[in-house]
Formats: structure tokens, C-alpha cells, sequence
């Protein structure tokens, strides 16, 4: 399995559920997996997404999501980095058994992480479709995607996932979980420190000023 940037779980409770937008090619099986991770026993009649959709899921007691599932025909991907803005994470679908698309896909996810807006949110990639006999193993995706070369502002995580066989996505769901946890006490101890600085700085000069 492919090691995320570091691995941590604070004990924060957050009260909303994690607002996360699910991106990645037309086809690649993100409507399957948000299906599927709502209702266990869903049985697949999916047809394309026009635009978006949008479920709140709860795949464990501990585990609550607001997912967006945004269409990823070339059309829509323009109005990507609209949808990540205020996201609290991203997970990007890749079809493991396309090698024909996985350079579009690589494409794709550069163009995302260096948009401004998603703003140093942790990343999920799914590599799906695992049950396909032709599809690439997790660690080949991870090469072919050059996932190591993503910026170290971002946690990200590899998991293998079949929508169809409802393999893999818990597992993601709950890495994905402890990502946004650690990105979001990462943030508040960078923003009490940078609180505290300025607090020092402004002290020491009204002492600097009444000597
Ligand atoms: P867009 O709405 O066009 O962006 O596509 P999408 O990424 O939402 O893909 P969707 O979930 O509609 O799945 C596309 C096709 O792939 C469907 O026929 C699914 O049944 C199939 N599919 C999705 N996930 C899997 C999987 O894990 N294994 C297999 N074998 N087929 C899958």
C-alpha cells in the first residue's frame, strides 16, 4: 500500500461533516464510488453526470462526508477549481485499467494542485477498478501519476479501489478522514504561533517605547 506523507490521527471532533469534491475523468467510476459509499448494497444504474452530484455519505459511525461528485467530461473540468474553493479535501478517481488515459488523468491532477484555490487541501486518489483484470497495480498508478513529485504542501494518499466489488473505499474514506484532521490542526498551530509572534513583537515594542 502507498504511504501518505505522514500518518497521524489528532483527537479533534469536528462538528460539520468534511465538505470534499470528488474530481477525475469522465468514466473513471466517481459517481460508482459515491453510490456505493452511501448505501453498501447499492446496485449500479448509473448514467453520466451532466454537472455535479452531491451526497451526504456515513460510511462508519465515525466517518461523515459531504461529496461532491463533479462530471469529469473535458467540458465541465474548467469549473474545477470553482468547486475546490472552501474545500476541505479532494479525492481524484483514476481508471487503473486505462492506460490509454492515465497521462490525461496525470494532466488533469497537475493542473488542479497548482491552482491557487485548493489551497494546500489533502488529496485521496483512488486508483480504480482494481477488479479489471488489465488494471495497473497501485504502485505502477503511483509511478505513472508521479504522485511523489506532488508538492509537500499537500498530504495525499494512494488507495486501490473497486466500485463495483465496494473494495477499498472505507479504507480510503478513513485515511482521507485523518489527512483533513492533520491538515486542520497543522493550520491552527501555524496560525497560534504566527498569534503569538506578533504578540511578543508588539509587547517588546511598547517596552521599547515607554524606555
Ligand atoms: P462521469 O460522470 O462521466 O464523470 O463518469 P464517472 O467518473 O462518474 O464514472 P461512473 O461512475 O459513471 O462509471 C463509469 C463506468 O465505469 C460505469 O459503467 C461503471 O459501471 C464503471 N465502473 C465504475 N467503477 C468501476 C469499478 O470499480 N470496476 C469496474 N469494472 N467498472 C467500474
Amino acid at each position: 500500500m502507498i504511504v501518505s506523507v505522514r500518518r497521524f490521527r489528532p483527537r479533534i471532533k469536528f462538528r460539520r461533516p468534511f465538505h470534499v469534491v470528488m474530481l477525475g475523468l469522465d468514466k473513471s467510476g466517481k459517481t460508482a464510488i459515491l453510490y456505493r459509499s452511501k448505501w453498501k448494497d447499492w446496485k449500479e444504474r448509473i448514467v453520466p453526470t451532466p454537472v455535479f452530484n452531491v451526497e451526504t455519505v456515513r460510511p462508519s459511525k465515525d466517518l461523515r462526508f459531504k461529496i461532491w461528485d463533479v462530471s469529469g467530461k473535458e467540458h465541465i473540468r474548467p469549473l474545477w477549481k470553482a468547486y475546490v474553493r472552501q474545500a476541505d479535501a479532494i479525492i481524484f478517481v483514476v481508471d487503473s485499467a486505462n492506460e490509454e488515459r492515465i497521462d490525461e488523468a496525470k494532466e488533469e491532477l497537475f493542473n488542479l494542485v497548482s491552482s491557487a484555490q485548493i489551497n494546500g487541501a489533502p488529496i485521496l486518489i483512488f486508483a480504480n477498478k482494481q477488479d479489471l483484470p488489465n488494471a495497473s497495480a497501485p504502485v505502477e498508478v503511483t509511478t505513472k501519476l508521479s504522485l511523489h513529485n506532488l508538492s509537500s504542501r499537500h498530504l495525499w494518499y494512494l488507495q486501490p479501489t473497486s466500485a463495483v466489488l465496494g473494495d477499498g473505499i472505507v479504507e480510503g474514506l478513513r485515511v482521507l478522514s485523518d489527512m483533513i484532521a492533520q491538515w486542520k490542526a497543522d493550520i491552527k498551530n501555524l496560525k497560534s504561533g504566527r498569534r503569538k509572534r506578533k504578540l511578543a513583537a508588539s509587547r517588546s515594542n511598547s517596552v521599547n517605547n515607554i524606555l
